[in-house]
């Protein structure tokens, strides 16, 4: 770990009186852990993976870094009573962890009122505009729910950071906390990843313009700025240009060097926000190792019952998909353009099946309830209508179980990923990971993925259904050789930034800041 703490020796003026300051924070909405309370009384901690988890264990888990997250629900509120909010290092993979009990009428304000319901469709384009976004009273309520939130952030980050510490700060949901905190605790080295897209300027004001420059504001208060996408970082700086530029906040972005952004002069130095982009990759390592226990093999054998057999006895092609049923995903398009390909292409009945995995996400929100309804009614109206006593055209899963996940990816020959809009999209580089039979990429044009498998992926417009099917069909049908070439090189690019070193990348990169 890049820190060096002999070098930090007294305490800066607003420096932290914790008995035991950390050097590396990492603040995000969702912790490593979450809780559940069982009706016996107990606490069932269950932890999670993703990027940030296995990106934070490349550095010691001794005492010197800290995760600061919220409370999501009842049990994790009763972990933070009991635990006084740091929570016990059993339950955490050993890892110090400060859970945040925030008021939950707040907290639902903030998570489900601004982060979900309108930042998250700002940054996707997911208004039907015609009748929303309508920012009244009752968004003014919330915004002010999420002032509070990101405040106690802010706070709890500044009361554990040590002296000149490195804090990452994660996501749409906390893009007030840099601007906070640097009024806290000027002596922080400050960083803000954004894990989705950056919405365009036309599509960015709408919001109401006083929220729209606080929004930047606040993430201006970051010494760099990290995205996943040159596109999402471009996005971002033709946003705070456009807004503040009458500010004199000025957007350089020189050849050779970092874009960024110099605020106005408050002082002898004008202060700078670099803009980073890390395209965070698959990690293989843990992939291939999980991908190959008993459990996943366990749900291969399922899985290939439910896929079957073609009538002439070869093996049904699959197109997989694996998503969060989230509305930016695009899972009932990816339907349509199935059952286009099934009604132009009659050869294919019965010779392929379309293995569908679409689990719960943010259920508390009416929206993505109806889009799972909607997502479950396409399925089964595309299994009436061509499905055959032995032949299943969709198979649809909707309960979360990694290791199926894991198993599909292995048996895929197509994966289809066709976000309307994604930050990064780790199916489309994990799936190229695990495939046993060389998978093609089917890939819309606005997934961050994009980026880097543009070139070896068969790429789609995520509106255009028709060119979608035919990408599947083009897909089906790749000659042996060019589909695997396509499928090693996807894997290689896939894989050139593994969690750890993303992770890594951004330390030392604010350590240089
Ligand atoms: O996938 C993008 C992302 O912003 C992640 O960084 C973040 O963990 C997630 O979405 C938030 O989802 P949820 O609302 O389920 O916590």
């Amino acid at each position: 770990m890049a820190s060096d703490q002999s070098e930090q020796s007294e305490q800066s003026e607003g420096s932290t009186a914790h008995a035991n300051p950390a050097w590396v924070l990492v603040a995000s909405n969702r912790g490593p852990v979450s809780y559940t309370l069982r009706a016996d009384g107990e606490l069932e901690a269950r932890r999670g993976g993703g990027g940030l988890v296995s990106g934070l264990s490349a550095i010691d888990s001794d005492a010197d870094a800290v995760w600061v997250c919220a409370a999501l629900g009842d049990g994790d509120r009763e972990a933070v009573r009991r635990t006084e909010g740091r929570l016990d290092p059993a339950d955490t993979g050993g890892r110090r962890v400060r859970m945040l009990g925030i008021d939950p009428g707040v907290y639902a304000d903030a998570y489900n009122g601004v982060a979900n319901s309108t930042l998250w469709f700002v940054h996707h384009l997911l208004y039907q505009t015609p009748l929303e976004p309508s920012f009244g009273p009752e968004f003014r309520a919330q915004w002010a729910s999420y002032e509070t939130y990101n405040r106690a952030f802010a706070e709890a980050l500044a009361d554990e950071a040590a002296d000149g510490a490195a804090v990452l700060v994660q996501d749409y949901h906390l893009a007030l906390v840099p601007g906070m905190l640097r009024e806290l605790r000027p002596d922080l080295r400050i960083g803000h990843f954004s894990h989705t897209p950056w919405a365009p300027y036309a599509y960015f004001r709408m919001l109401p313009d006083d929220i729209a420059e606080q929004l930047l504001r606040g993430m201006l208060g970051a010494d760099r700025l990290g995205f996943l996408t040159h596109r999402w970082a471009g996005a971002f700086q033709t946003c705070a240009a456009s807004v503040l530029g009458r500010y004199d906040f000025v957007s350089y972005r020189p050849e050779g060097e970092e874009p960024h952004i110099l605020h106005p002069r408050t002082g002898p130095n004008r202060m700078r926000t670099t803009l980073g982009v890390h395209g965070l990759g698959a990690d293989a390592g843990f992939l291939r190792e999980r991908a190959h226990r008993p459990d996943v093999a366990e749900r291969m054998v399922t899985l290939r019952e439910q896929i079957g057999r073609a009538p002439d006895g070869t093996e049904r092609k699959t197109i997989v998909r694996v998503d969060r049923t989230e509305l930016s995903k695009n899972i009932v398009r990816g339907l349509f353009s199935y059952r286009l390909l099934l009604a132009e292409h009659p050869e294919w009945r019965g010779r392929v099946v379309h293995v569908a995995f679409a689990y719960p996400s943010r259920q508390d929100l009416a929206v993505y309830r109806d889009y799972t309804a909607e997502v479950q009614r396409v399925a089964e109206e595309v299994n009436a209508e061509f499905g055959t006593d032995d032949w299943t055209p969709v198979v649809l899963h909707v309960r979360d179980d990694f290791a199926r996940s894991l198993a599909a990816y292995r048996l895929a020959d197509v994966a289809l990923v066709n976000p309307i809009r994604d930050g990064m999209n780790l199916v489309a580089k994990e799936i190229p990971v695990l495939s046993e039979r060389g998978a093609a990429l089917v890939l819309s044009r606005e997934a961050g993925a994009y980026e880097e498998l543009g070139e070896d992926a068969l790429v789609v417009n995520p509106y255009d259904i028709n060119a979608t099917a035919a990408a599947l069909h083009e897909a089906l049908t790749l000659p042996e050789g060019d589909r695997l070439e396509r499928a090693k090189r996807l894997s290689a690019a896939a894989t050139a930034l593994p969690p750890q070193r993303w992770f890594l990348d951004q330390l030392e990169a604010l350590q240089r800041a």
